[in-house]
């Protein structure tokens, strides 16, 4: 899957207390956010939508590590998550390899600019090569210095093992934020 863009639409941008970065929910998409997790609250838990609302309420500490076994639904609860916020960008790290091999640069500023960068399927191979650790390195190190952190990072792998697959350096800035595990039985499964 390719990158979305949305339109940009009524950026906060204040810090509350805790210091931590509060993101705009487009308020054009309060009703459809209300009808949407009606909609989806048989897909996404309802504590990781509680935990999605304090992350953009600032009340927690970004980024979001979510991870769990395949087909627990992660994908999809990132997708909800793009169809509610202001100005957010989605990729696979097979797709961000790509775009650092091919110095794509107008998307590595599109992941500057984003309120919020979705980085799925972090860990995905069974080895990690180095432009899979360039890559997965230099969109964390933007989103730290343009994004005050505001990023989702998607793994199969819980915290422990991103540090054993991509060393310290990456495990600090991907599991320094809030880390949420996806449970329940694979969905693909039926
Ligand atoms: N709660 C749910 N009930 C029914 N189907 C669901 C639910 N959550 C996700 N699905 C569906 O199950 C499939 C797998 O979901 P998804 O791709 O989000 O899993 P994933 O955790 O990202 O898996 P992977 O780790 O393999 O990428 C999709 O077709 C999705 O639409
Ligand atoms: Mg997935």
């Amino acid at each position: 899957m390719g990158v979305e863009k949305l339109p940009i639409v009524e950026v906060a941008d204040s810090k509350n207390r805790n210091g931590f970065r509060r993101i705009g929910i487009r308020s054009e998409e309060c009703q459809r956010l209300r009808a949407h997790h009606r909609r989806r609250s048989s897909h996404v838990e309802d504590s990781l939508w509680r935990t999605f609302y304090s992350l953009t309420a600032g009340e927690l500490c970004w980024p979001l590590y979510l991870w769990g076994d395949t087909g627990r639904g992660k994908t999809m609860a990132a997708l909800c998550f793009v169809d509610v916020l202001g100005h957010c960008a989605w990729t696979d790290l097979d797709r961000l390899c790509e775009m650092l091999c091919r110095r794509e640069t107008d998307w590595w500023e599109v992941f500057e600019e984003a309120e919020c960068v979705i980085v799925d399927e972090i860990g995905g191979r069974d080895t990690v090569s180095s432009v899979d650790a360039d890559a997965v390195k230099k969109i964390a190190d933007l989103r730290e210095r343009y994004g005050d952190r505001v990023a989702i990072y998607i793994s199969n792998h819980p915290p422990e093992k991103i540090k054993e697959l991509y060393g310290t350096r990456i495990f600090s800035r991907l599991c320094c934020g809030t880390i949420y595990q996806v449970t329940g039985p694979d969905r693909r499964m039926g």
